[in-house]
């Protein structure tokens, strides 16, 4: 498992605006489709291309396109829905699942009440949408559900993450071929699961 923190001013700029509370949701839904349009675009760094000869009006060339199958997009619902058309922006073929998580918030454990994908995704790149990366409970549980049906490639793309968090995927996920990409590693969790300082509930500030 590895992680990539983006450090880039407009994703510091954009990210600052979503964490105040003074935000409202029609603002907040804006400012995370342009943040993950930003993310996106480092997280498809590996997206896999091959190569293709083309005829421009001057000349053949040599270029890339996507290979097929096509990326896979996975949002959990809710929260990561408010990632999809960022996302999708960028790789508009993409195939896309989903995935339906709810974490308890007494025991704060992830359970999953949807599941809507293909069942074999044997040697399939896949990008999970996921706006908190808090105890880790629910992206572990759904990186493991796609590595199980066959998936080769997992990357994970968070608005934000905890360093719990963190700890818990390099645990639970050591050895996999998964990648986390987000904004930002915040201070800690508090006794509420919640990121601090964070942004609150991302799902709430979206559609609550
Ligand atoms: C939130 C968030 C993540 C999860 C992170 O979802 O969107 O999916 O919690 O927590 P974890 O890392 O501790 O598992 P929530 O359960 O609130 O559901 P929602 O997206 O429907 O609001």
């Amino acid at each position: 498992m590895r992680i990539h923190v983006l450090d880039h001013p407009l994703v510091a700029h954009k990210l600052t605006t979503l964490r105040d509370e003074r935000t409202d949701s029609p603002t907040f839904r804006r400012l995370t489709d342009e943040l993950v349009t930003l993310l996106a675009y480092e997280a498809t760094r590996d997206v896999r291309t091959e190569q293709v000869e083309i005829t421009t009006p001057v000349a053949v060339t040599a270029g890339v396109k996507l290979s097929y199958p096509r990326p896979l997009v996975v949002p959990i619902l809710r929260a990561g829905l408010g990632m999809l058309d960022g996302m999708t922006r960028l790789l508009p073929t993409a195939e896309v699942g989903f995935l339906g998580m709810v974490r308890n918030e007494e025991t704060l454990e992830a359970s999953t009440y949807a599941t809507r994908m293909p069942e074999d995704l044997s040697g399939r790149q896949v990008y999970v949408l996921d706006p908190m990366l808090a105890t880790g409970g629910t992206l572990v549980a759904a990186i493991r559900l796609l590595i199980e049906r066959g998936a080769t490639d997992v990357t994970a793309i968070c608005l934000l993450a905890a360093p719990e968090g963190v700890a818990v995927l390099e645990k639970e996920l050591a050895g996999m071929p998964v990648t986390v990409v987000t904004a930002a590693v915040d201070d800690h969790l508090n006794e509420h699961g919640y990121i601090v300082p964070g942004l609150g509930d991302a799902g709430d500030r979206l559609y609550g």
